[in-house]
């Protein structure tokens, strides 16, 4: 039965296809961001919402087409911006939606049009980009199929899309304070993690199971109960037996790094980060904020029951409970619990394991390998120091703080005292002892960039180290705008140069756009600076990007097309072109 309905959809979309001649179509929305009460985890709170919902609305477009957002600032007292996590931004480095490195912030009233292509088929999602806006629940999905009268080279006969957060009852406003405070006030682990925007905070759905909550809240929480309509409902996902579906996974946390598995189900991973992979089958699935994942799970179980899909925190020490939600088998009674307690979430600091799954990850096979040689390289350590009793994240003992004029502008018009001129380090001393916390803990606030020639070979050493209490180092997922990257490898201590290039994989490595570093590890990646612009690259933690842990990459600086002034009105570009059109 519904083989032929697949094949009826097909037929049509072929059909539609040739009329139009292949044309790519438009996708034009028109959106209003705004605080909402809402109870994500069954306990009210303050959520951004876009167009009344939350999480945001999903974006559906086929590849090829253009997008076009238009974004009205709605919140009375906060600038916003949304960023498109995964989207390369071909040409358009305006449209990336990062505060103060690719357009100024939209302030309270105003609007703001984003206008981009998308090129590829892939799961993506969205977010606020503006101080901490990402924690407050400014995201949605962005999920880029075929092009029209194309296929995927992927088999499936139903979807399902889970973006993962985590939330905290306490305002992302007092969490920014905290963090900037002396000493800092560490904004703690998260009350709750959501799959799309809903989970569970005083009661759990597997009460049934004592002990299933007991270890996470010290007392075991009540069963659930909903009320037609709660927005701390979960959504089950309902499958029929004997078929395969497509299930997209997209992480927006703002800290946790996540497991994501479904009880009695093997799942295969095909999709990373909007690339093919070489599809390897797992019981689970780690995701680190700012990754997306597609996997296919074949329901080859008892169709007489129903089965726990489970979201469990890894990588910190967990004090957040799994968030729940079950598969149902339509041929199973739908009010009927399952039957053992949910998959228990691997060890939160079993890192071998972690890094295992990592490095079971290639690019589909016939994917272009990445160049040989790189033309340039920076190392890049990874610090926890203090600047005058603040706590800070820093790179090459520089701690980012993004300056008042967008970088985007400063570099069209050249305006010299955008930001400092000055580059960071593109190393650091290799005496830098990685095991314990630094000798010198202090570290300098700094705005300069790293500029690439245009069209090389760039690699990026990430170099974990000890934060600043001892034994203590920590995962951080780097993620980087406008481009994928190859993983060429993770390794052990301190990177050696000239010895450990030889570890690459430049036969099959994947294409990302955001990548893990392991405590006490480094992580190789590359890319080509193909795509003129001002580009971040940056820990996808919400709280340390906020503590300085970014550096911003720039590329073909003279190929950048008209900038819309639009996103220059602020600092020395509004200044400019103030000067510029009344002359
Ligand atoms: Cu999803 Cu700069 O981030
Ligand atoms: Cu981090």
């Amino acid at each position: 039965m519904s083989v032929i309905v697949w094949w009826l959809v097909t037929a049509v979309m072929v059909a539609a296809h040739s009329a139009s001649a292949g044309s790519a179509g438009v996708v034009e929305l028109y959106w209003e961001v705004e605080n909402q009460f809402r109870s994500p985890d069954c306990t009210e709170g303050v959520v951004i919402a876009i167009n009344g919902t939350f999480p945001g609305p999903t974006i559906y477009a086929n590849a090829g087409d253009t997008v076009i957002i238009h974004v009205k600032n709605k919140l009375s007292t906060e600038n916003v911006v949304i960023h498109w996590h995964g989207i390369r931004q071909n040409g358009t480095p305006w449209s990336d939606g990062a505060a103060g490195v690719t357009q100024c912030p939209i302030n309270p009233g105003e609007t703001f049009t984003y206008k981009f292509t998308v090129d590829k088929p892939g799961t993506h999602f969205y977010h606020g980009h503006y101080g901490m806006q990402r924690s407050a629940g400014l995201y949605g999905s962005l999920i880029i199929d075929a092009a029209k009268g194309k296929r995927e080279p992927l088999r499936y006969d139903g979807e399902f899309n889970l973006l993962l957060s985590d939330w905290w009852h306490e305002s992302v406003l007092s969490q920014e304070l905290g963090l900037s405070a002396k000493p800092m006030r560490w904004i703690g682990e998260a009350q709750s993690i959501l799959i799309n925007g809903r989970g569970q905070f005083n009661c759990s759905l597997a009460a049934q199971f004592s002990n299933a909550t007991a270890q996470f809240s010290n007392t075991s929480l009540p069963m659930c109960k909903f009320k037609k309509g709660d927005q701390c409902a979960p959504q089950r996902l309902h499958v029929e037996p004997n078929k395969t579906y497509r299930i997209r996974l997209a992480s927006s946390t703002g800290l946790a790094s996540l497991n994501f598995a479904v009880q009695g189900h093997k799942l295969v991973v095909v999709e990373a980060d909007g690339n093919y992979i070489t599809p390897f089958t797992t019981s689970d699935v780690d995701i680190y904020s700012g990754e997306t994942y597609s996997v296919l799970l074949t329901t080859d179980q008892d169709p007489s029951q129903n089965y726990w899909i489970s979201v469990g925190v890894r990588g910190r020490k967990p004090k957040t409970p799994p968030a729940l939600t079950v598969l149902h088998y339509v041929t199973a009674p739908s009010s009927q619990p399952p039957s053992s307690p949910p998959p228990e979430t691997p060890r939160w600091n079993d890192f071998d394991r972690s890094k295992n799954f990592s490095k079971k990850i290639f690019s589909a096979m016939g994917s272009p390998p990445p160049p040989r040689k790189f033309r340039k390289r920076l190392i890049l350590l990874n610090t926890q120091n203090l600047i005058e009793g603040e706590t800070k994240w820093a790179l090459n003992n520089v701690s980012l703080v993004v300056p008042a004029t967008p970088y985007l502008g400063s570099v069209k018009y050249k305006l010299r005292r955008g930001f400092d001129r000055k580059p960071p380090p593109p190393n650091f001393p290799m005496d830098y002892d990685i095991m314990n916390p630094p000798r010198n803990r202090n570290t300098t606030k700094g705005n300069g960039i790293y500029v690439f020639p245009f069209n090389v070979t760039a690699d990026v050493i990430l170099q974990n180290a000890n934060g600043l209490d001892a034994n203590a180092s920590e995962i951080h997922p780097w993620h980087l705008h406008g481009h994928d990257f190859w993983v060429l490898g993770y390794g052990e201590g301190k990177f050696r140069p000239g010895i450990d290039e030889k570890t690459y994989n430049l036969k099959n490595p994947p294409l990302r756009n955001t990548v893990p570093l392991y405590p006490y590890g480094w992580t190789a990646l590359r890319f080509v600076t193909d795509n003129p612009g001002v580009w971040f690259f940056h820990c996808h933690i919400e709280p340390h990007l906020h503590m300085g842990m970014g550096v911003v990459f720039a590329e073909g600086l003279n190929r950048i097309g008209k900038v819309p002034d639009e996103a220059l009105g602020c600092g020395l570009t509004k200044q400019f072109l103030m000067n510029r059109n009344n002359p």
